[in-house]
């Protein structure tokens, strides 16, 4: 992840918000590369989605909506995360994220009351033959990673051999801070501290931003930045219906900001508090069979993120159990991608029934229906929703394509190369176009030539500064998948070819500028 992060920084994708001041924990930006990275992340499910349907149309929606919205949609109420804060660091955590395991010890015989080493606590009998006793010695504590379970246990056996107990530790019951008991609690270690006595029990924190629209601070001012961009499709039903002539079933996309005071932004641009959605709500009849289409929706999302480059291998499907819904869910299946720190939610595809349109139907007093022609009914439609973050989607792009391999230098030695395998569809830069010297006129004129009629439509890089290798490396590093050569052979030879260099196989072919806007046609959608 390092090599990643070092990457987009040192070649101008992601940049810290505000570095110069320190930074802001959980903003970033994006350099002239991210940007056109995000951008083509963004045209790729703008053209599929709602270009090149028939059934999804567009939205661009306020960042900040009348606060009834919130009211309505549920999120004054119930958008909160557990938070835990610890009382002598002031560092704060999400309960769900901080794991917790009380330490028990076999001993065959109770500890006496005198030398308990743990305060509150007794020797229970555990039975078997002989019978065992389980003393607490203590609680561990770990912070959500890759290998929460294997630190526990170890931060166990160091407590026991901290405390000289000889016995069996026993395996260890996990549990995350939302469960931890009045008597847990007191006991439990802060992970800034690692002593116990520090932790708060957890509490809901709204993670929504508040702010206050015109010249008073008062409650009646009081409004919101969005936390989703969902809702402005549901606030705008009625009038996309209205001037649109759409049909069921039909969706309404949009891509736009979302912010949330996340209580533990982290992984980069994976968890952030401004962040970037693209989100559609699909519109169905009651009577359709919403199992059906929230299927075929996981399948769709799923084959776009492969269209967009990202391996199969390295997407997996997670169910949310029916306990853990969202507030507004019946069944909600995330596409998972396996990062390099553990395998995270990338894209979120929920069935939201009718509970979005029916509770701004009560909160606005304005009918949310859609005239059915055939029942000559007014129905409240139900909606499928898959949401997903296009900063999410960049850092899972840049995850997949990192490679380090080797490639050969000017006098064939092998050296290090870092690779972006990006798909053509999205890489910033399409082509490369590289005269062989630069102070040959022929071939920097051909070359220039080219590279104009190409940027006419294609991102397209011109760059004769330094040895050709050095160019198709620092080409390699951002992701451009072809670099095309004007060489001796384009200006002496007839037919006017040049070298057409592949990033990831570095396999070179000769290509005419047909060929070559043929094969840019073909890949580049
Ligand atoms: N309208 C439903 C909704 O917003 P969500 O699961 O909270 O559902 C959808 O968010 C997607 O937005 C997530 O799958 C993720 O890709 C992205 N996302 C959510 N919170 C994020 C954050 N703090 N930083 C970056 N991306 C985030």
């Amino acid at each position: 992840m390092d090599a990643i992060v070092a990457l987009a920084k040192r070649r101008g994708f992601v940049f810290q918000s505000s570095e110069i001041y320190g930074g802001l924990n959980g903003f970033f930006d994006y350099g002239p590369l991210g940007t056109e990275l995000k951008k083509n992340i963004r045209d790729c499910w703008w053209n599929d989605l709602v270009h090149r349907r028939d059934d999804i149309v567009g939205l661009e929606s306020s960042i900040i909506m009348h606060p009834k919205v919130w009211e309505a949609s549920g999120h004054v109420a119930g958008f909160t995360d557990p938070l835990v804060d610890c009382k002598v660091s002031k560092q704060r955590y999400r309960a769900d994220q901080l794991f917790f395991a009380p330490v028990v010890v076999e001993t065959e015989q109770p500890f006496p009351i005198t030398e308990l080493p743990l305060a509150g606590f007794q020797s229970d009998l555990l039975g078997g033959t002989p019978p065992t006793y389980g003393t607490t010695i203590g609680y561990v504590s770990a912070l959500e990673n890759e290998r929460t379970n294997e630190e526990l246990l170890e931060k166990a056996e160091a407590l026991k051999r901290k405390k000289a107990i000889r016995g069996k530790l026993r395996p260890l019951v996990v549990n995350d801070f939302t469960v931890a008991s009045e008597r847990d609690i007191p006991n439990v270690p802060s992970p800034a501290t690692g002593e116990a006595g520090s932790l708060t029990p957890p509490r809901a924190f709204n993670m929504m931003f508040e702010t206050y629209v015109g010249a008073l601070r008062d409650d009646s001012a009081k409004s919101y930045l969005r936390p989703e961009t969902a809702q402005g499709m549901f606030v705008d039903f009625k009038n996309v219906v209205d001037t649109g002539r759409v049909k069921l079933p039909f969706g309404i996309a949009q891509i736009g900001k979302s912010f949330r005071n996340e209580i533990t932004p982290r992984n980069f641009i994976f968890r952030s508090r401004e962040f970037e959605q693209m989100e559609m709500e699909y519109f169905i009849h009651p009577d359709a069979d919403w199992l059906k289409c929230h299927e075929e929706w996981l399948t769709w999302c799923r084959a776009w993120l492969v269209s967009i480059g990202l391996p199969e291998s390295h997407l997996s499907l997670y169910e949310h159990p029916k306990e853990k819904l969202s507030f507004y869910s019946r069944r909600t299946v995330d596409i998972m991608f396996n990062f390099p720190f553990g395998v995270q939610e990338l894209w979120g595809i929920a069935a939201r029934s009718d509970y979005d349109l029916q509770q701004h139907q009560k909160f606005s007093g304005v009918p949310q229906t859609w005239f059915d022609e055939a029942t000559k009914q007014k129905v409240v439609p139900h909606v499928i929703e898959p949401a997903v973050g296009v900063d999410r989607i960049l850092l899972a792009v840049l995850c997949a394509g990192y490679v380090e391999d080797e490639a050969p230098d000017e006098k064939g030695k092998l050296e290090k190369r870092t690779v972006l395998r990006l798909s053509p569809r999205i890489a910033p830069v399409k082509v490369a176009v590289l005269p062989l010297l630069k102070n040959k006129e022929q071939l920097v004129g051909r070359a220039r030539a080219l590279h104009t009629k190409l940027k006419r439509k294609y991102a397209a890089f011109y760059d004769d500064g330094g040895a050709i290798g050095k160019r198709y490396r620092r080409q390699d590093e951002i992701g451009t998948p072809w670099c095309v050569t004007i060489d001796f052979e384009t200006i002496e030879k007839p037919g006017d070819t040049f070298t057409l260099r592949e990033r990831d196989s570095m396999k070179q072919t000769r290509i005419t500028e047909a060929e070559l806007f043929a094969l840019l046609e073909e890949k580049v959608y």
